[in-house]
């Protein structure tokens, strides 16, 4: 295998090209790969061994792997494998364009108090066009952030809550204006979980360090993040709307443009990513692994304040 910088422009992301499934037998190249990825955040696996099985070994090299709650999303034949799909009848406008399978920018399963390390997708059925992937790292954008904007938020907490359909959360994504134009019925399945109160709000840390380099984390996810924990709503959505236009600056972010036989590895803890979505017509499906783990520092809220009225 070969090692390379993803890009002289940004400061994460690293490439491995030529990656087979004999060089993951020798535990150093294990230690290598996971200290890429704690190093760099995001690693592009290119001209290597790319299929379920290597998706999967390759996976558990950087921890237990999770099988998704939601029977639906789990591949038929490897529940380690979770099926995102992209042009299958949920279609939304963005911007005044109509895509199938977009997903804007966010950490995976910051709706529950204990979320994914991370995992690696691979396209199973790729589009003539579009499917593009973003990732920000939230390391840049800390560092990025006014001295005295990182003294105002070190220790403030935000409340993230999972919300149907019907009252989507596109309120901290300043630079897309976003229109649910129809739902499928794996949304539907879970607008009634919502409903049913499967999802109570969580809180997670609006700064935390990284343990094994102490670099600070802007941990913003801005879907689904819904106010600061104990703040003046005003004064909430204000902090909130300035972080999140300062989060998703475009000008950070990382496009991957997925070749034939490429899997990508992320950070959840540290990496933002969103799916760019397809044109209405086209199709798309990936699998993705979850790596397990615990940052141990989300929470269920259980009757504290939000914003000057009780969440549960
Ligand atoms: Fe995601």
């Amino acid at each position: 295998m070969e090692i390379r910088e993803l890009s002289e422009e940004l400061p994460f992301g690293c490439m491995v090209l030529g990656l087979t499934a004999e060089d993951i037998r020798d535990q150093r190249v294990v230690r290598t790969l996971y200290d890429l990825w704690i190093q760099h955040g995001l690693i592009v696996f290119r001209a290597g061994q790319c299929d379920p099985d290597f998706q999967v070994n390759l996976s558990r090299c950087f921890g237990d792997l999770q099988v998704h709650s939601v029977k639906e999303m789990v591949h038929p034949d490897r529940e380690e494998l979770f099926v995102a799909k992209g042009g299958d009848g949920a279609l939304l406008e963005v911007n005044g364009e109509l895509l199938g399978g977009y997903i804007p920018w966010h950490s995976d399963q910051v709706f529950l108090a204990e979320t994914n390390h991370g995992g690696i997708l691979r396209v199973a059925r790729k589009p003539d066009s579009g499917g593009n992937t973003g990732f920000i790292d939230q390391i840049e954008a800390y560092d990025a952030l006014p001295e005295e904007v990182k003294l105002r938020i070190d220790a403030l907490e935000v409340v993230y809550v999972m919300k149907p359909r019907t009252a989507p959360n596109f309120r901290f994504l300043p630079r897309q204006n976003i229109r649910v134009v129809r739902a499928n019925a794996f949304q539907e399945g879970l607008d009634a979980k919502i409903e049913g109160g499967a999802y109570p709000p969580v809180v997670h840390p609006l700064v935390f360090a990284q343990p094994e380099t102490g670099r600070k984390v802007l941990n913003l996810s801005p879907l689904f993040a819904d106010s600061i924990l104990g703040m003046d709503r005003a004064e909430s959505d204000a902090l909130l709307e300035w972080l999140a236009n300062h989060i998703t600056d475009e000008a950070r972010a990382y496009d991957h443009i997925w070749q034939e036989g490429d899997m990508v590895l992320w950070d959840n803890w540290r990496m933002l990513h969103c799916a760019r979505g397809v044109p209405e017509g086209k199709y798309r499906e990936v699998h993705r692994t979850s790596i397990a783990g615990d940052y141990a520092l989300g929470r269920v809220l259980q009757a504290e304040l939000t914003g000057g009225q009780r969440s549960t």
